[in-house]
């Protein structure tokens, strides 16, 4: 018999949102008792949304002789699961649309348990039926989502629908235009997880601000009731603590350990730590570091670092599709660490778990943003509401996670007391939720100014940031002023500065003139690099590069029918996996900005 008060506030938010019912997930589903969804599953291609109008959710047969159904899933489309649509079907590769997505599956719901529906991600806006009825929506292409089904699960056969759109409008978050494939699809796992009545439903363990021995916990049972038992055990470092809920089963305390060793890129050590509250029990591997700024400086554990950092899509190339597998960030993560990173810009949305996870096992740093790119409607609240929602899903599912150590808010968005207002609200709700980590946007208004003859911008909004990012691509879109040598910049000098894009592009295999930027060769591009990094000696607040891009990727904004065929060419790597030749340079600036910093 579920949970009075719950079952309440269920009723309330059913009867006032019946379309709201998607919580924030519970925190470390991976950590639970689940089974996964994925597969193949049943398919509908419905060009001109006429699916709701059919109801094809409830899987409607004929019965007598007289009626029929225009739609059935037996038979017919079947699409992978995890995975976009686009790169499984060739009818699909442009598809922008709704697909209704269905499977059968067989359940066995236990006594004084709840069920819950996960998603990883759903691409870009859906709704979810479970055996006819619709259990919750979601809008948001890079997010997880949950659902409560424990009163509709069935023991036996069930029939789960997806309704997937990843229409392009106005008012989504990112909007009408972005230089990225528009991926349609149920992209990442899907998971039916069972949990106590009262569980564990988030928990936020990290290292203290101002004592390097001490850990806080914060743990939150999922029932407001006081008096639950909750643990925290770190059993590598022998330490326990434990203690009882609040009447709104909340459960706070420090574990303090002289043994404790902090993560790093260079040291990537974590915990098994095992969090007990009720009957309820999770386990992960948690690292504790400290990352602030100090001046113009970034400091992981107090020490000086320079951030040698890539970018990448969450894209498999050589597939043409979303990365969705351990397999898939093992691809990507290797070839970023071959490169020599100790950092990765996520771009420009939060990436899957497995992406995460692994680089945080590997030592490499990350920086994770929700996908506010350009043309964002800062003046419509709903879509001030739906980025406040993003941020929020992104913090809680990775805020266990060290590896982050970046919350990007925005991607060179122009000026605007409305996007000034948008902003500041985001950066103040993620601040509420995590103070440990730094907030960062990128901008892409740093201009040359020509009486002073030096690059300066001027955004008023980098005052709230604690590091300030600059996406310039001196070379491409810019041709250069003065030579990289004499290029001079003055840019928030006040704050550790991080140029988080620039490059060129070059079809991998074309040679051509290292001064012809229409050449769209390997040797300008190579050319392009030694330039830009020859410029960056003469940032004084430079704390970091990132180059834009690690792989060529799919974007219809890439129109050259012999150069770029719909791919973004800046990659330091080809589609097929081959490296150009700035690759190398690239790494052996980082070779050599690595010794600087170890010495
Ligand atoms: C922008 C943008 C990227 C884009 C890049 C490019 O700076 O942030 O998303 O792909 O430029 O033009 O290649």
């Amino acid at each position: 018999m579920p949970n009075m008060k719950r079952l309440i506030f269920y009723i309330l938010l059913t009867v006032l949102f019946p379309e709201a019912v998607s919580f924030a997930a519970m925190t470390n589903v991976y950590g639970r008792d689940y089974r996964l969804l994925n597969g193949r599953w049943d398919a509908i291609v419905d060009l001109y949304d006429q699916g709701d109008r059919m109801k094809v959710y409830e899987n409607r047969k004929p019965e007598g002789n007289t009626d029929f159904y225009e739609y059935s899933f037996d038979g017919g489309l079947r699409l992978e699961v995890p995975g976009d649509w686009n790169s499984q079907s060739p009818e699909l590769k442009y598809y922008e649309g709704t697909v209704w997505y269905a499977r059968h599956f067989d359940a066995d719901p236990k006594p004084d348990c709840r069920e819950f529906l996960c998603f990883g991600a759903v691409s870009y806006r859906c709704r979810v039926y479970l055996n006819g009825r619709e259990i919750c929506s979601h809008e948001g292409g890079f997010t997880p989502f949950e659902a409560d089904v424990t009163d509709a699960l069935r023991k036996g056969d069930n029939f789960l629908v997806v309704e997937v759109n990843n229409r392009r409008t106005k008012d989504a978050i990112p909007a009408l235009a972005f230089d990225w494939w528009n991926y349609g699809g149920i992209t990442r796992d899907v998971m039916l997880v069972t949990v106590p009545d009262n569980y564990v439903e988030d928990y936020f363990i990290r290292l203290d601000k101002k004592n390097h021995d001490t850990v806080n916990v914060d743990v939150r049972m999922s029932q407001p009731e006081a008096g639950v038992k909750v643990s925290v055990e770190i059993p590598a470092l022998g330490k326990t603590v434990s203690g009882t809920t609040d009447a709104r089963g909340n459960f706070s305390t420090s574990l303090r350990s002289k043994k404790l060793r902090l993560w790093a890129p260079d040291a990537p050590v974590r915990y098994e730590v095992n969090i007990a509250g009720g009957d309820d029990s999770v386990s992960e591997r948690i690292g504790f570091r400290d990352i602030r700024t100090d001046g113009t400086r970034i400091l992981i554990n107090g020490k000086p670092q320079f951030m040698r950092c890539i970018s990448f899509h969450e894209e498999i190339p050589q597939r043409m599709g979303r990365a969705c597998s351990k397999a898939d960030a093992v691809t990507l993560l290797s070839e970023a660490r071959d490169l020599g990173v100790n950092m990765i810009r996520l771009a420009h949305y939060p990436q899957n778990e497995y992406i995460v996870r692994l680089a945080e096992e590997m030592g490499i740093a990350l920086w994770q943003e929700i996908p506010i790119w350009q043309g964002i409607d800062f003046t419509d609240n709903d879509t001030r509401d739906k980025a406040q929602k993003m941020l929020t899903e992104m913090i809680n599912r990775d805020k266990n996670r060290c590896a982050v150590g970046f919350w990007g808010v925005a991607n060179e968005t122009k000026p605007s007391p409305e996007r000034d207002a948008f902003l500041e609200s985001l950066l103040a709700t993620g601040r509420d939720i995590d103070t440990t980590r730094l907030y960062v946007a990128a901008f892409d208004l740093v201009e040359f100014d020509k009486e002073r003859k030096i690059f300066t911008m001027d955004d008023p909004f980098t005052r709230n940031l604690d590091v300030v990012a600059v996406n310039k691509y001196m070379g491409w879109y810019h041709p250069w002023p003065l030579s990289p040598a004499e290029s001079k910049w003055e840019v928030n000098t006040d704050k550790p500065l991080i140029i988080s894009e620039f490059g060129g592009e070059a079809l991998y295999g074309q040679s051509g003139s290292r001064d012809v930027v229409s050449s769209w060769s390997e040797d300008y591009q190579a050319r392009l690099y030694e330039d830009n990094l020859r410029m960056f000696e003469n940032i004084p607040n430079l704390a970091g590069v990132s180059p834009w891009i690690l792989f060529d990727f799919r974007s219809p904004f890439r129109f050259h029918p012999t150069n770029q065929e719909g791919w973004n060419r800046k990659g330091l790597v080809s589609d097929r996996g081959q490296r150009k030749k700035a690759w190398k340079i690239m790494h052996d600036y980082y070779q050599k900005k690595k010794l600087e910093y170890e010495k």
